[in-house]
C-alpha cells in the first residue's frame, strides 16, 4: 500500500464531485465518469449539482502544486490510480428493488485497471455485502487478482447533504472500513488525512455499510411517525407544527416535521435493506410502513388542498393551481425521485391546471423527467390562482408575494410550515 496514492474517483455526480475536490487539496486525483456531458462540463469549471462553486473546481483543476484534479472519461488514464473510490448511483427499480448495475460496471472497470497492492473503496449507499459479496467477486474475475491477498477493498458511506454549505464532506464525521486490519487502517488514515471532523473506524465492512443504510431508514421512519401525527392531528383540527413545537421543549424529543420524502437516499436506501431482509426471510414490518406513509403524502396533500377548496367554494373543476418547488428539498437543484409530482399529478386528476414555480430546477431536466413545462421565473404566473400548494422550503419562497396571486376564495397549503400563519388555509 502506497505511502503517496493517486487516487481515482468513479462517478462524479453530487458525492463523488465534492470528495474528488477534498482529496485534490493533498493528493493528485483523478475523476472519471462515464456521462461525457459531465465530464466536458466540469473540465470547464462547471458544476451543475451546485456543490463546488468554478472558483474551487478551477482551483484544483489548475493546482499550483503537484496535487490537484484530472477529470476523464478515458479509463485508461485511471490506471495509474493505486486507490479506486467507487460513488455511482444506487437506485431501486419501480417495484423498489435496487438496481446494483451501475456499481456492477463500475467494479469492472475498476476490474480491468487494478494492479497488485491496490485498494478499492465502496462509498455509494448499499445493503450489509455488497462491497464483498457483490463488487468483489467482479473485481476478482476482471482483474485476475485474489481478493486480500493481491488487493484489498473498504467501505466507507458517504454522508454529505447537498445545499447543506455548512456540513460539507471535509466537515462531516467519516465512517471507514477495511478489508483486514492493515487495510482498514491504511483507509481511516487516508481520510483522516483530509476529513477535519474526524473518522470512526468501523469493526468490519458489514457494519459500515449497515451503519449508512440505517441512517437513513431510521429518518425515514422518523418522518413517516410526524406524517401520521399531522393526518390524525388535521382530522381532530389541532395544528401540527403547533404540537411540536410544545412537544419539542422536552429534553429528549426528536424534531422531525411532516413533509414529503424524495430523493435517492432517504427515500430509497430503506428498500435497501428491507430488500436484504426479505431475503433472510425477514418481513421488515416497521421500514416498510414508513415507506407506505411517507410514499401516501403527496396525493393526502392534494386531497387537503382540494377538500379546502371546496369548503370556500373554490374552483376546482378547470381552475388553476400552483406548485411552488419541484425539487425533492431545498434550495438545491436535484430532482430525482421528487415526490411534488405526486402532489402535481393527483391536483390534475381533479381537474385542476398546475402551473409548477421552481426558480432551482433545470426546466430542460424536468420537461425530460416528468413530461413538466417548468415555470422558472415569476414573471410567467397566471395573475390569480384557485389554489397555491408549497411543496419545497427554498428560501426565494420566503420573498415570494403570494397576497399577490390569490383571490378570496383561493387556498393556500403549506407542506413544509414555512409561510406566515396568516396568509395560509393549511399545513401539514
Ligand atoms: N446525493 C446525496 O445526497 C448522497 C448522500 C450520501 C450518499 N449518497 C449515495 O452516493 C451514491 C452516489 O450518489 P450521487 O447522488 O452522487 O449520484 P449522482 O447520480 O449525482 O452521480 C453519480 C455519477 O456516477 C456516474 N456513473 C454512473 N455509472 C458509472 C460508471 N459505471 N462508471 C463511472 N461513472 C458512473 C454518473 O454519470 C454520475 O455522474 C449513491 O449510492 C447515493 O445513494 C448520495
Amino acid at each position: 500500500m502506497k505511502k503517496d496514492p493517486i487516487i481515482a474517483i468513479i462517478g462524479l455526480g453530487y458525492v463523488g464531485l465534492p470528495l474528488a475536490v477534498a482529496f485534490a487539496s493533498k493528493y493528485k486525483v483523478i475523476g472519471f465518469d462515464i456521462n461525457t456531458k459531465r465530464v466536458s462540463e466540469l473540465q470547464a469549471g462547471d458544476d451543475f449539482t451546485l456543490e463546488i462553486s468554478k472558483e474551487e473546481l478551477e482551483a484544483v483543476l489548475n493546482p499550483v502544486n503537484k496535487f490537484g484534479l484530472e477529470i476523464t472519461d478515458d479509463v485508461s488514464k485511471i490506471k495509474e490510480a493505486s486507490i479506486y473510490i467507487i460513488t455511482v448511483p444506487t437506485p431501486t427499480n419501480k417495484y423498489n428493488q435496487p438496481v446494483l448495475i451501475p456499481l456492477e460496471k463500475a467494479s469492472e472497470t475498476v476490474g480491468k485497471v487494478l494492479d497488485k497492492d491496490d485498494i478499492v473503496i465502496i462509498e455509494s449507499t448499499v445493503y450489509p455485502g455488497v462491497t464483498e459479496d457483490v463488487c468483489v467477486p467482479i473485481i476478482e474475475k476482471t482483474s485476475g487478482l485474489e481478493f486480500n491477498k493481491d488487493f484489498y477493498a473498504g467501505y466507507s458511506p458517504e454522508r454529505i447533504n447537498p445545499g447543506d454549505k455548512k456540513h460539507t464532506v471535509t466537515k462531516i464525521l467519516k465512517v471507514t472500513s477495511g478489508s483486514t486490519p492493515e487495510s482498514a487502517k491504511y483507509i481511516d488514515d487516508l481520510y483522516a488525512s483530509i476529513i477535519t471532523a474526524g473518522t470512526h473506524l468501523a469493526p468490519s465492512i458489514k457494519v459500515a455499510e449497515a451503519a449508512k443504510v440505517i441512517e437513513n431508514s431510521q429518518r425515514d421512519i422518523n418522518i413517516a411517525f410526524v406524517n401520521e401525527l399531522s393526518k390524525i392531528f388535521r382530522l381532530l383540527d389541532i395544528d401540527t407544527q403547533d404540537v411540536l413545537d410544545a412537544a419539542a421543549t422536552k429534553w429528549n424529543f426528536l424534531k422531525f416535521t411532516p413533509g414529503l420524502v424524495g430523493g435517492h437516499c432517504i427515500g430509497v436506501d430503506p428498500y435497501y435493506l428491507a430488500q436484504k431482509a426479505i431475503e433472510q426471510g425477514y418481513n421488515p414490518e416497521i421500514i416498510l410502513a414508513g415507506r407506505r406513509m411517507n410514499d401516501s403524502m403527496g396525493s393526502y396533500v392534494s386531497h387537503e388542498v382540494v377538500k379546502l377548496m371546496i369548503k370556500k367554494d373554490g374552483k376546482v373543476k378547470n381552475g388553476n393551481a400552483l406548485v411552488l418547488g419541484i425539487t425533492f428539498k431545498e434550495n438545491c437543484p436535484d430532482i430525482r425521485n421528487s415526490k411534488a409530482i405526486d402532489v402535481i399529478s393527483e391536483l390534475e386528476n381533479y381537474n385542476l391546471n398546475v402551473d409548477v414555480y421552481d426558480p432551482w430546477a433545470n426546466a430542460e431536466e424536468v420537461k425530460k423527467e416528468f413530461g413538466i413545462k417548468l415555470i422558472s421565473n415569476e414573471k410567467d404566473l397566471k395573475p390569480t390562482y384557485d389554489a397555491i400548494v408549497l411543496t419545497v422550503s427554498h428560501q426565494e419562497f420566503l420573498k415570494f408575494k403570494i397576497d399577490n396571486y390569490i383571490s378570496e376564495t383561493s387556498v393556500v397549503f403549506d407542506v413544509k410550515s414555512f409561510l406566515p400563519e396568516d396568509i395560509i388555509d393549511g399545513r401539514l
